[in-house]
Formats: C-alpha cells, structure tokens, sequence
C-alpha cells in the first residue's frame, strides 16, 4: 500500500479550542480520523503527525524524501517565514502537497507569503479540513 505523510506544524494541536471562528470546532483527532479515513478509501496508508518544533519538522521532511514518500503539509506559521523548511521540501523526491484550514491570502498581510509554495507540487487552501482530502485525493491520483 502506498504511505503518505500528513505533517502538520505549529500549533495544529490545539485545533477545536484554537481560534474556532477561523479553523472550526474539529479538532486534531478529529482531522488525523479524517485523513485515515479517506486514505482507507484511496487505499493509502496515510501516516498524520504534529509537532510544533521547525526541526522535527524539517526532519520529518527529510525522512520523507529519502524514502520517496508523498507528503500533504500544513506547514502552519512556518509557511510565512521559514526557509530552513522551504530547503528541505526543495530535496523532496514524490509529491508534496501544500494544505491550509483558512485561506491565508483573504487574511492578515503576513500570511500572503509563502516561502514555501514554490518548492511545493500545488497548493490548496481555504477549504477547511476538506483540504486535506483533496490534497490526499490529489496525491492518489498522481503516478509517482
Ligand atoms: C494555517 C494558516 C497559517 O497562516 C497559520 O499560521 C496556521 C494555520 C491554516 O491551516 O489555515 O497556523 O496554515
């Protein structure tokens, strides 16, 4: 069965209680249930992690590159500032799918950058948690 990795990045824990207006009142259990689930129906064997720390990030990133496996990320604020995480998606070597709850660009300045977009495969946003179905969705559908 193919593996993918959901990572996802600061502060993705606290979703349910974080910011309901803005990320709705699921929460991380509730999105790593989903993302099980729809992996099941692809027939991936979808892996979901968090962590709030750039450098486990980073070498969960690395760990996936050097197995060739497909990512779905939400690399949360990091997306906005950290090039440490935008190198190592540039060694990525399958899919990566960048994944947002909100839609960044309707929010905040700050939040209009990604440094991370270029390196990624595609992005999808704003949908809330039905943008990591697509994303796994999307991921199913390639042949790599
Ligand atoms: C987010 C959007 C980011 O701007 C923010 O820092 C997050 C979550 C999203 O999923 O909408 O933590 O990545």
């Amino acid at each position: 069965m193919r593996q993918v990795l959901v990572l996802n990045g600061p502060n993705l824990g606290r979703l349910g209680s974080r910011e309901p207006d803005v990320y709705g009142a699921q929460t991380f259990d509730d999105l790593a249930a989903l993302c099980r689930e729809i992996g099941r129906e692809l027939g991936l064997s979808v892996e979901v992690r968090q962590t709030d720390d750039e450098a486990e990030l980073v070498s969960w990133i690395h760990e996936a590159a050097d197995s060739r496996t497909p990512v779905v990320l939400n690399p949360a604020a990091f997306t906005h500032y950290s090039y440490a995480l935008r190198d190592a998606i540039a060694q990525r070597t399958a899919p990566l799918v960048e994944v947002h709850i909100s839609n960044p660009n309707a929010r905040e300045e700050f939040r209009h950058t990604s440094v991370v977009a270029a390196v990624a495969t595609g992005t999808i946003a704003g949908f809330g948690m039905r943008s990591y179905e697509l994303a796994l969705r999307a991921i199913a559908d390639m042949d790599e």
